[in-house]
């Protein structure tokens, strides 16, 4: 069966995909997911000009005090703008995957300039603002601040070109949330909505070494992997019930095999991204995934994606 769905009306050819932040910043890593069964390519958040990020250790990726889940403060590590539009040149010459182009957050003037460049070129297929990097303090998470959101949003001109947009929300918690940023998104010309983003400020401690484990931030960062997963879910579906499916929902939080996957279809995603279990298993993810959820739809008697996406049974 094929995996096909569609993002903001750009036409997938399988239903995972890299999450922001993972084997992602240089173009190397972007050519082997071009070469992998990635359904897409999602470029590193970028700034205007580089970034070095925060201080090592700041990526534990596999360890035994959080089985199954990443911690991250990379800070906003990126190659920059001029670097990151060649990418999406360099890519989208030699690969027929949909490209998205990802921009960080610091400040209202940078997203519009990010976005108006990104457009101006006109070869990302998609475009990610990254509402939701808890790594550099209140700046990175605008999810947070609704008016700000909308301010944003108010200010791109969305007109120029057709290069369809989304937003990467970070985990909420009330309703109110939903329903406020529900309103916003509604009100404005968004494609999708990729939620959530790592659970930030988590602290991890060594109680052996009675130590933190990363450097930045007090040993603070963003949780990633098996441990978000319900509230991934959460995410998705109480975004599912209000956006009236009229906007494409990427779920994202820990998705690491094909009934993952299956569970956030059932939620109503309309495709995954793969971060935590993505840095553990490298690109053979992707293919596992895809064979996996196609083993359970075929098992189920569904024949799409389509058929599937939000069939959750409310009890
Ligand atoms: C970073 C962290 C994130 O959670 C994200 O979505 C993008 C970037 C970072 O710290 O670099």
């Amino acid at each position: 069966m094929k995996l096909n769905t569609s993002i903001a009306g750009i036409d997938f050819d399988g239903f995972a995909y890299n999450a922001c932040g993972v084997n992602d910043e240089i173009l190397k890593q972007l050519e082997k997911l071009g070469d992998s069964d990635s359904a897409a390519i999602l470029l590193k958040s970028c700034s205007i000009e580089p970034r070095k990020g925060n201080e090592n250790p700041k990526y534990i990726v596999k360890s035994n005090l959080i089985p199954g889940c990443t911690l991250n403060s990379m800070g906003l590590s990126n190659r920059g703008l001029e670097e990151n539009l060649s990418y999406v040149d360099s890519l989208k010459t030699t690969n027929k995957k949909p490209v998205i182009a990802s921009l960080t957050c610091f400040s209202k003037e940078e997203h519009l300039i990010l976005f108006k460049a990104f457009q101006d070129q006109g070869k990302a297929d998609l475009i990610e603002l990254n509402f939701s990097c808890p790594n550099v303090g209140a700046h990175g998470l605008i999810g947070y601040y609704p008016e700000l959101v909308d301010e944003i949003l108010t200010q791109l001109d969305t007109t120029k070109g057709n290069i369809k947009y989304g937003i990467k929300l970070p985990p909420y918690f009330e309703e109110w949330y939903f329903d406020k940023i529900s309103d916003i998104i509604l009100k404005h010309n968004v494609g999708f909505i990729s939620c959530i983003n790592t659970l930030g400020n988590a602290l991890v401690i060594d109680a052996e070494k009675e130590s933190t484990v990363i450097k930045p931030n007090f040993g603070r960062g963003g949780l990633g992997g098996d441990w978000i997963k319900p509230i991934a879910l959460s995410n998705v579906n109480s975004f599912y019930r209000r956006l009236d499916r009229k906007i494409s929902i990427v779920g994202v939080g820990g998705v690491r095999n094909g009934k993952d996957a299956f569970e956030f279809l059932l939620a109503g995603a309309d495709s995954v991204q793969v971060g935590s279990a993505f840095a553990q298993e490298s690109y053979p993810i992707f293919t596992k995934i895809h064979n996996e959820l196609n083993q359970i739809l075929e098992s189920k008697g569904y024949n799409s994606v389509q058929e599937a996406k939000g069939k959750l049974k409310f009890l």
